[in-house]
């Protein structure tokens, strides 16, 4: 039977690549966004002519009772969610002595709380199958820090605390817990930069360019698959070597 897949924020640049990537495998696949109706009818009339059919759900990630509801509907439509991808993400760049508290509070609420928010609404499920794949996208700047970041640094850095715990929780139940670190990738989040930070940025990109979006899905594909089974707790960085552990 085929697996169901829910990819938070799977209407951005890495999200749209993981939900097509992770459809060409088998996988029944749903996603959210946060309450942009025409980006949404959009995205799915879009994907639709290109053969795919995503089910999409309104959901704000950063909000527990939001995430309780829409999974509970996810549940009644379509049924239990074997691969959840905390995918979804937000940055409110600047430094710390011009960051507003609401631009912290909103990346660590976005990018960090939202593991815990969407998590608890799959895992008893999981735990009841005995199959369950957890896949948080982090960021080499969770890994590095990054100038201008406090927020998303301190968040991402967070994503892989939060994995590490939760894999040795889930470890003997069929279910793996990995964090993928991607560096920076040719998206509308790295566009947001300006032109002068990028250029210098992707000069110290060893590979010297910005990564797919593809190459990153096909990575998040391979930790859904059941070839990945002994694959826990892990971090694994995709970076075209500007950061190497
Ligand atoms: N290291 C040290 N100093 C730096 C620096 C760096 N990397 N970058 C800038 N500076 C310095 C400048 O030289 C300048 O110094 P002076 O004032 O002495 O001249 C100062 O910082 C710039 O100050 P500004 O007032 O212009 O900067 P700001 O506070 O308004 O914000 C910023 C700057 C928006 C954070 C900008 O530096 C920036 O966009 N940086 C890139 C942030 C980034 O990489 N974001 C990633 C987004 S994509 C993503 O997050 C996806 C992912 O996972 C990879």
């Amino acid at each position: 039977m085929a697996r169901i897949a829910l990819i938070t924020g799977g209407m951005g640049g890495l999200g749209t690549a993981i939900c097509k990537t992770l459809a060409k495998s088998g996988h029944i696949v749903v996603t959210t966004y946060s309450g942009n109706e025409e980006k949404c009818k959009s995205f799915l009339t879009k994907t639709q002519a290109e053969g795919f059919k995503f089910h999409a759900y309104k959901c704000d990630v950063a909000n527990f009772e939001s995430c309780t509801e829409m999974v509970a509907k996810i549940k009644q439509d379509i049924g239990c969610v074997d691969v959840l991808v905390n995918n979804a993400g937000i940055t409110r760049d600047g430094q710390l002595k011009k960051m507003s508290q609401e631009a912290w509070q909103a990346v660590i609420d976005t990018n960090l709380t939202s593991l815990f928010n969407m998590t608890k609404q799959v895992l008893d499920d999981m735990l009841e199958s005995g199959f369950g794949r957890i896949i948080n996208i982090s960021s080499i700047n969770g890994q590095k820090g990054q100038f201008g970041q406090v927020n998303y640094s301190a968040a991402k850095a967070g994503v892989h605390g939060f994995t590490m715990a939760l894999a040795q929780e889930v470890a003997r139940k069929g279910i793996t817990v990995n964090t993928i670190a991607p560096g920076y990738l040719a998206t509308d989040m790295v566009m947001a930069v300006s032109e002068e930070i990028r250029n210098k940025i992707i000069a110290g990109i060893p590979v010297g360019r910005l990564g797919s979006p593809e190459e990153i899905a096909a990575l998040v594909d391979y930790v859904a698959s059941d070839y990945a089974a002994f694959m826990t707790g892990s971090e694994i960085a995709i970076n075209g070597g500007q950061h190497m552990m």
